[in-house]
């Protein structure tokens, strides 16, 4: 998987995220934004972060 920064704000990669989104089974944009905190800034993430939430559970 290539990994890159998914959220400036908080300097968060795809690999962290999609980490939290199998261990801890995140189906929401919500559950993503507080176990990880990618998306509470300004949102200007939240589109990636959705994508990603798909692309994971597709797995
Ligand atoms: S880039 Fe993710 S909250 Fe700003």
């Amino acid at each position: 998987m290539e990994d890159y920064e998914v959220c400036s704000c908080n300097s968060i990669n795809k690999s962290t995220i999609v980490k939290a989104i199998k261990e801890k089974g995140l189906t929401t944009l919500e559950e993503v934004k507080y176990e990880t905190t990618a998306g509470s800034v300004c949102g200007g993430c939240c589109e990636e972060i959705e994508e990603i939430l798909k692309e994971t559970k597709r797995d």
